[in-house]
């Protein structure tokens, strides 16, 4: 096949959004908007992938590296926004630098776009090779076609030239086929047909769209075959413009990724109420049920239960392991068979071994609970290092933090921990020692020996009554 190189339109404010953030950066299932057509991009081989970046160029630029690393991504910066004519000039100079001026074709994709699939691309390379045409585009006919440049047909049906919206007549308004602003083009017939483009138009700027004119112009001398169209859904080629749009491509998203799970197995109770980003991984015979938010690099093993209302973020979770409704987990890790929640914390650094409880109302932070150990119940454990079978009465604190530093607390396989402990770290207890209910441990507990801070307990009788209470 001949060698494809991608140009993604990615320079605009998106106006219509109302935000400081630039359009293309606004976050779909975890991902920025250009995000999804430089995959679809690179999912057809294209390269380079050229993104024309001018608003907020620098984070654009930034945000989509960390997500492409090692990927053949280059971007084209276009200072001033005169068009979509102009943004594709603008990466000229790249594409030249890539070997793409005399040979290969161009993909050109919006940066706005999110929807559309390689299938559709890849149709979109087989129309244009089968015509021998230099260009082929993408049309579609939506239930709404305003807003949208209409196709211009001549009397065979050939594609004549695009008008937009603002530029149309009342006739050509009522056309209902229109250019989804998605091209293939040879490299050497786009970039001539550009530099020829003007900006005689109502918004005074550099039209992309002209490159059809200049294509059905070649056909009519007879230079070349006109260039054919395919057909996509509304839905595939749909743009998003404001927050509403951002949602509604957001659900589309949404459902496609979950199908995909589902068919690989894993249970989603109701899809319609599920959140999983980009770059989640799940093992088959999982479920997760309604209202579950899964972020980041969270990764989930076989059979794993997500709980109604749970949030993870870069979490990993081995095979069986459940996580009850309504837990709050981020950056934390849970061995085969773990349990936890329901109403359980999990901050970065905690982990939850091998057949490891813990219950609710208990917070976890940089803490390693060891297999088959157990806190069920209102605790928090900061900096700690538990052991095997180790079981953490109700009530726990460690007292990790001196007003300066952390300190670390650390608890022997086989430690027995009373309900209403403190500890004060730095503070050990040892392999299968006792700590009694209500003590408050400032120094270390031997192995096999029991420790208690509370004061022997006194009982003034008649107390009540010498002070008059009821
Ligand atoms: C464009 C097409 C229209 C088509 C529609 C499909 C033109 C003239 N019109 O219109 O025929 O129906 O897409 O969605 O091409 N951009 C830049 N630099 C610029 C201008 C735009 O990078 O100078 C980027 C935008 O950030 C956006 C994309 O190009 O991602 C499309 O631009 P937009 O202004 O939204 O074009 P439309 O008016 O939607
Ligand atoms: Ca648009």
């Amino acid at each position: 096949m001949e060698a494809i190189a991608a140009v993604v339109l990615a320079a605009g404010k998106g106006t219509r959004m109302k935000s400081d953030r630039a359009k293309v950066l606004h976050q779909v299932c975890g991902r920025p908007l250009a995000w999804f057509p430089i995959r679809a991009a690179f999912a057809l081989d294209c390269a380079p992938v050229v993104a024309v970046v001018g608003h907020q160029a620098e984070l654009v630029e930034k945000e989509l590296s960390q997500l492409f690393p090692g990927a053949p991504l280059a971007y084209a910066l276009q200072k001033e926004q005169l068009g979509t004519g102009h943004a594709v000039l603008s990466a000229q100079a790249a594409l030249k630098k890539a070997g793409f001026s005399d040979r290969g074709s161009v993909l050109l994709l919006c940066g706005d776009t999110p929807l559309v699939t390689a299938e559709t691309l890849q149709r979109l390379v087989r129309a244009k090779q089968d015509s021998g045409a230099p260009l082929a585009f993408i049309a579609t006919r939506p239930a709404d076609p305003k807003g949208y440049g209409r196709i211009v047909r001549n009397e065979k049906g050939f594609p004549e030239r695009i008008v937009e919206e603002k530029d149309a007549s009342a006739a050509e308004k009522k056309i209902g086929e229109v250019n989804a602003g998605i091209y293939l083009a040879d490299a050497p017939f786009l970039f001539k047909a550009l530099g020829q483009a003007n900006r005689n138009n109502v918004q005074r700027e550099y039209y992309l769209t002209d490159i059809v004119s200049a294509a059905a112009a070649a056909a009519r001398e007879g230079r070349a075959p006109w260039p054919p169209t395919i057909e996509a859904s509304e839905e595939e080629v749909s743009g998003v413009n404001d927050r509403a749009q951002l949602a509604w491509s957001a659900a589309r998203l949404r459902e496609r990724r979950l199908s995909a799970l589902m068919r690989e197995g894993v249970s989603v109770v109701d899809p319609a109420v599920t959140y999983v980003d980009e770059g989640v991984e799940i093992g088959p015979d999982s479920v997760l049920e309604p209202l579950v938010s899964l972020r980041g690099k969270t990764r989930l093993g076989q059979g794993v239960e997500v709980g109604q209302g749970c949030v993870l973020i870069d979490v990993e979770v081995e095979d069986g392991a459940r996580i009850l409704p309504y837990c709050h987990l981020h950056g934390a890790r849970l061995g085969k068979g773990a349990i936890v929640g329901p109403f359980a914390r999990l901050r970065p650094g905690a982990q939850v071994s091998e057949q490891a409880h813990v219950g609710n109302f208990v917070e976890l932070k940089k803490t390693v609970l060891g297999k088959g150990s157990k806190a069920n119940h209102l605790t928090y454990l900061g900096d700690a290092v538990i052991g095997e079978g180790v079981n953490v009465g109700a009530g726990t604190i460690t007292c990790n933090y001196d007003g300066k530093k952390k300190h670390v607390t650390v608890i022997e396989d086989g430690a027995f921990i009373g309900s209403d402990t403190q500890f004060v770290a730095p503070v050990t207890v040892h392999k299968g020692a006792y700590v009694g209910t209500g003590t408050t441990v400032r120094e270390d507990v031997p192995a096999g020996s029991l420790a208690v801070s509370a004061g022997k307990q006194r009982n003034i009788e008649g107390w009540v009554e010498k002070k008059g209470k009821k």
